[in-house]
C-alpha cells in the first residue's frame, strides 16, 4: 500500500506530518509523491487565513477527481481547520473517510486503522534531513484578537523535557545536525520548572547537534536569561523570529498582542546590544480593523528603524470564534494590498542592504542540500547561501566568502578547508 501526504500550513503542521509519516512507515506503507499512485491520502490543514482553507478546498476537489476514478482511495483530512469545519468537509466533500483535528493528531493510529490493514515494520523509517523540527510545546492560550489557533489547537501545553532530549538525541543518531525548538510561544516553555534557556542548554549538550533555533518567538515573554544563553551559547544561532504584528500602539491593544510597541523597541535594543550578529525577522498584519492611514506609517517606519532582515507580511482575513470577527474588516483589499506592496518593497529593499554588508565576509555555514553542482546552505542568521561546489557536502559545516547578495539570498565561494 501507498500513501501521499499533503501538508498546508505552518511547521507545527509539518512537524505533524512528519509523525504521521513516521508512523506509516512502520506501518508497512510506503510513502509516494505522485497522488494518482496512492491508496491512502492525507492532507494536512491550516485555518490561519481564509486562503490557506481556500487552498485544502481547492486540493480536496483533486482528491475528489482521483477517488472517481478509484474508489477504493482512502482519504483522511486532518489539522486545523479539520478540528473547527469539520462538519463543513464532511458535508462538501462527501467522499472524504475520516476527519480527525489538530487536538486529536495523537488519535491518528486509530482512525486510519479502521481503513487499512497495518503491520509493524521496524526497518521502514523516514529519511531525515540536515534539520528537523522539533514540537516543545503545543497549543496557544494568547487569544490574540485575529488569531484562531487558541481555538483549533488548544490551550498550552509543554512537552517534558526527557521525551524532548530523547526525540532529539534520536535524530542526532540518524545524523541530524540542526533542531528547530518549535511552539506557538516557545519563551513560555516550562516543564516543572525547567524553562527554555534551560531546555536549551541541555539541547545543545546532545552529542552531534551543531545548531539550536526557536520558533516562534513572543516579545511579551523574552527573559533577560535567554538572551544572555543565545550570546554565549555557540550553538544557538544567532536568528530571532519576533513577530510585531503592527507598530500602532491603538492596533496593538486591540490585537491584544500585550506588549505596546515602546517595550518592543527596548527589547530589540536589549537584543541587539548583547547580540551584535543577530539577524532578527518579524510577522506584520496589514489592514487589522480600524488600521489607520497613520497607523500603516508608524508601522513603514518602525520596521525601517528596526532594520528587521526579513518580514513576512499577511493581509488580515477574519477568522470565526475569533473576537476580531465581530470588528468589521473595514479596511478595503484595495488598500491592504496597496499597503502590503508598499511595505514589501521597503523591506526586500532593507534585507538587500542587510545582506551586501556580508560581502567580501566569510560565513559558517551548514549545507541543507545539493541541487545540480549547487550547494544550498545557510549561515548562523539564517540566511540561504549558495554556492558551487564539485562535491556534495550536505551536512558539513563549511566557511563560504560572499561575493554577491539580494534580498533573500547570497552568493559565494567555498574556501579551502
Ligand atoms: N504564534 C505565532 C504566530 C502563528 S501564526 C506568534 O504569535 O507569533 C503566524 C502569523 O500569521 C502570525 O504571526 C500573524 O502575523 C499571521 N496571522 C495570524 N492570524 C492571522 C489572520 N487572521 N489574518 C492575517 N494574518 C494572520
Ligand atoms: Fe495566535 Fe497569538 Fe497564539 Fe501566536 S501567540 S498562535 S498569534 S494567539
Ligand atoms: Fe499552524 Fe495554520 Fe494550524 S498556522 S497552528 S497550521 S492554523
Amino acid at each position: 500500500m501507498k500513501f501521499f501526504i499533503e501538508t498546508i500550513g505552518c511547521q507545527m503542521n509539518v512537524n505533524d506530518s512528519d509523525k504521521i509519516t513516521d508512523y506509516l512507515l512502520i506501518s508497512g506503507l510506503e510513502q509516494t509523491n505522485d497522488m494518482p499512485e496512492a491508496d491512502l491520502v492525507i492532507l494536512n490543514t491550516c485555518s490561519v487565513r481564509f486562503s490557506a482553507e481556500h487552498k485544502a478546498y481547492s486540493f480536496l476537489g483533486r482528491i475528489g477527481e482521483q477517488k472517481e476514478k478509484n474508489p477504493n482511495l482512502i482519504v483522511g483530512i486532518v489539522g486545523c481547520m479539520a478540528q473547527y469545519a469539520h462538519k463543513e468537509i464532511k458535508r462538501r466533500c462527501k467522499f472524504v473517510d475520516f476527519v480527525l483535528g489538530a487536538k486529536e493528531i495523537d488519535k491518528f493510529a486509530d482512525a486510519v486503522s479502521k481503513f487499512i490493514n497495518t503491520e509493524y515494520v521496524i526497518s521502514a523509517k523516514r529519511q531525515v534531513g540536515v534539520f528537523q523540527y522539533v514540537t516543545i510545546m503545543r497549543g496557544c492560550q494568547n487569544f490574540c484578537s485575529y488569531c484562531i489557533v487558541p481555538y483549533v489547537r488548544g490551550p498550552e501545553i509543554s512537552i517534558g523535557v526527557d521525551e524532548i532530549l530523547n526525540e532529539i538525541t534520536g535524530y542526532a543518531e540518524q545524523g541530524v545536525k540542526e533542531i528547530i525548538l518549535l511552539g506557538q510561544n516557545v519563551n513560555s516553555y516550562n516543564y516543572h520548572g525547567t524553562n527554555l534557556t534551560e531546555l536549551s542548554q541541555k539541547v545543545s549538550k546532545i552529542d552531534g547537534i551543531k545548531r539550536i533555533r526557536f520558533m516562534t518567538n513572543h516579545p511579551k515573554d523574552f527573559s533577560d536569561d535567554l538572551i544572555d544563553e543565545i550570546a554565549v551559547n555557540d550553538k544557538i544561532c544567532k536568528h530571532i523570529h519576533l513577530p510585531l504584528q503592527s507598530a500602532s500602539e491603538a492596533v496593538l491593544s486591540r490585537m491584544n498582542r500585550k506588549y505596546t510597541y515602546e517595550n518592543y523597541k527596548l527589547l530589540i535594543d536589549k537584543i541587539r546590544n548583547k547580540i551584535p550578529k543577530i539577524n532578527i525577522t518579524s510577522d506584520i498584519i496589514i489592514g487589522f480593523p480600524g488600521e489607520t492611514d497613520k497607523d500603516f506609517q508608524n508601522t513603514l517606519k518602525a520596521s525601517k528603524d528596526l532594520k528587521f532582515g526579513g518580514l513576512f507580511i499577511f493581509k488580515y482575513s477574519p477568522r470565526p470564534n475569533t473576537k476580531a470577527y465581530k470588528f468589521q474588516d473595514n479596511v478595503l483589499l484595495g488598500t491592504k494590498k496597496e499597503r502590503h506592496s508598499i511595505l514589501l518593497d521597503q523591506s526586500m529593499d532593507i534585507s538587500k542592504k542587510l545582506n551586501e554588508q556580508y560581502i567580501n565576509r566569510t560565513e559558517e555555514v551548514l549545507v541543507d542540500a545539493y541541487v545540480d553542482g549547487v550547494c544550498e546552505s545557510r549561515n548562523s542568521q539564517n540566511i540561504k547561501i549558495f554556492f558551487n561546489s564539485d562535491n556534495n557536502m550536505t551536512g558539513q559545516i563549511v566557511n563560504v566568502k560572499i561575493n554577491k547578495a539580494f534580498a533573500n539570498s547570497m552568493f559565494g565561494d567555498m574556501c579551502e578547508y
